[in-house]
């Protein structure tokens, strides 16, 4: 374990997971806070969120009831996709605080009972990564162009690139380079922008590096690791094009994935069950949660299996519109699949991506596309949206397996969706014209106007993106105390998950119900009741209320669009 000596690592706190699941790994059924640090607070005044600001909250987050952090990319970076970019993976971007800052960071979470979750980022680096600059200083057919995709054009002098794959974010995914005395030369791939080029897995050099990488982190006592793109480091070597499937890949959207040449190739789980092996040789269950946009449950369920990552996101689940079909069948068929090879189930709703899950909602046949940026077709209704983001909270809570919470999930936020052109920052936008920067607004902290607390008073600098002034209405501050606020229902549906050992991690039994009602037990005596029809729906009787999205009726019933956890009585009912 080199470079570890110096370090004194505390160890990661347990949770109320682990004590209520007879020490089952925490990861099994964790909540877990996305951190999109830039957007999070601000401590220096530059209007961009940084460590100093995460840290002046955490009592904040360790009071929402959270088990652990999940932190977006804090790295040395040019900062082309919002730090996805890797300049140098040992080191924080100044923008972001100090490597001693991060250190710190990580022991004061610890003494707030919150684990520690970094993002790594593997497929690419930034084209300022020095392994990048060497590989530009290098001739064709070098070792340091090995380190990446480097490829001749086709066309009589090399004039069109290698073969036809497209970037994510638009355009071709390749980028030709002067060679040193001037003249163009190779191309170099990159599935996201030309600032990211694609690293090659196949290198024994690349697996090298980012073993000692991760080592880096767990050595600083990190507790997990998110994997960026998990599903694109294997690439076909032949790299075949894509012919008719050319078009799918710059949609918004998930490509079809299955036999594809770049994305969830088999070979990426070799590197992954290796990854694994790395991070068992630390104490206190270290895990990974893989970003893994593939086709079908059952491919996802090949990154979870035992000698493998412990854990995926289900996009899935995000992508299901608010239909009780839907949710029923996502529910279902994720349960199925990642049961059968003995991993937890993880929801999301919303992240750095997607369009926030309230705007999606907003629409009223419960959203359908919208988490792809497809147009609305209809009114959009954020007051429903928001009666429906309450009641989805409960429901994903309440689901067995791992959650993730998405920064302002718990105030409730709104999809930004009129940032003026000219202060557009994700560089989706220059090429497509859709813009994932709604989703990572600055939060709303406190007061009256922006910056809401987000900056400290004396800031130098407005928040990196406009937050919108009715916001002030939404404040964590405003909200706290308040019983019928969103972030009062996340602490008290939080504070019930974590001592409930019903909850988390396990398995659910859905109960006879009305169309479009989901209803579900899970033991010992614990009920939830998420009513998606048109008209209230009763409750059992004799059960008792512990938590609902919204008051029920002068009968007693569940409003439309709400939702409600019930304690049953023990012995459990059949
Ligand atoms: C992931 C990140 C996204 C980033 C992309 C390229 O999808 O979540 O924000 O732009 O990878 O690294």
């Amino acid at each position: 374990m080199e470079e570890s000596s110096a370090v004194e690592v505390e160890p990661a706190p347990g949770t109320g997971h682990e004590r209520a699941h007879g020490g089952a790994p925490w990861w099994r059924g964790a909540s877990i806070y996305q951190v999109y640090l830039r957007s999070f607070a601000d401590g220096n005044g530059d209007g961009v969120g940084d460590i100093a600001g995460l840290r002046s909250h955490l009592e904040y987050l360790a009071a929402l009831g959270v088990d652990a952090l999940w932190i977006n990319p804090w790295y040395r970076s040019p900062m082309a996709d919002g730090g996805y970019d890797v300049a140098d993976y040992r080191d924080i971007d100044p923008l972001f605080g100090t490597l001693a800052d991060a250190e710190d960071l990580i022991a004061a979470c610890h003494e707030h009972g919150l684990r520690v979750i970094a993002d790594i980022v593997p497929n690419h680096t930034s084209d300022q990564h020095e392994w990048f600059k060497a590989a530009l200083a290098s001739p064709p057919g070098s070792r340091e162009r090995a380190r990446f995709w480097f490829r001749p054009g086709r066309g009589a002098h090399g004039e069109l690139p290698p073969n036809d794959w497209r970037s994510r974010f638009g355009g071709q995914a390749w980028t030709r380079v002067k060679e040193a005395d001037g003249s163009p030369g190779e191309w170099y791939l990159h599935l996201f922008t030309p600032e990211q080029p694609d690293l090659n897995w196949e290198n024994p050099e690349v697996v090298a590096e980012f073993d000692a990488i991760l080592r880096f982190w767990l050595d600083r006592g990190i507790d997990g690791f998110r994997i960026d793109v998990a599903h694109g480091l294997a690439k076909d070597p032949a790299l075949p094009d894509l012919g008719a499937r050319a078009d799918d890949s710059e949609k918004f959207g998930r490509p079809d994935t299955l036999g594809h040449p770049h994305w969830d190739r088999d070979a990426v789980h070799d590197i992954f069950q290796h990854w694994r092996r790395v991070a068992d040789e630390y104490p206190g269950d270290r895990m990974f949660v893989a970003e893994a946009w593939v086709t079908g449950l059952d491919r996802l369920a090949l990154y979870v299996r035992s000698n493998e990552l412990q854990t995926a996101f289900n996009f899935e689940f995000l992508m299901a519109p608010w239909r009780a079909p839907e949710l029923r069948g996502v529910i279902d068929d994720t349960m199925r699949t990642l049961g059968a090879v003995g991993a937890p189930a993880t929801w999301v709703l919303s992240n750095h991506d997607v369009p926030r899950h309230l705007t999606r909602y907003a629409a009223a046949d419960g959203g359908g596309g919208r988490w792809r940026g497809e147009p609305l077709t209809g009114p959009e209704d954020l007051a429903l949206g928001l009666r429906r983001a309450r009641a989805a909270a409960l429901l994903t809570l309440a689901l067995p397996g791992g959650v993730y919470i998405y920064q302002g999930d718990e105030l409730g936020l709104w999809e930004v969706e009129d940032i003026p052109a000219d202060r557009m920052q994700d560089p989706t936008f220059a090429n497509t014209g859709r813009t994932r920067d709604g989703s990572r607004v600055p939060l709303p902290w406190s007061g009256d106007a922006p910056p809401f607390g987000f900056s400290p008073a004396d800031a130098t600098a407005e928040p990196w993106l406009p937050q919108p002034a009715a916001w002030r209405d939404i404040t964590a501050a405003r909200q706290q105390g308040d019983p019928t606020s969103t972030l009062e229902l996340y602490r008290m549906a939080l504070r019930i998950r974590h001592g409930n050992p019903a909850l988390g991690d396990g398995t659910l039994v859905w109960d006879d119900a009305p169309a479009d009602v989901l209803s579900f037990t899970r033991e010992p005596g614990f009920r939830c009741v998420v009513n998606l029809s048109a008209a209230p729906v009763a409750l059992p009787v004799g059960e008792e209320l512990l938590v609902a999205s919204a008051p029920l009726t002068a009968d007693g019933e569940l409003e439309s669009d709400a939702a409600a956890w019930l304690a049953t009585k023990l012995p459990a009912r059949e």
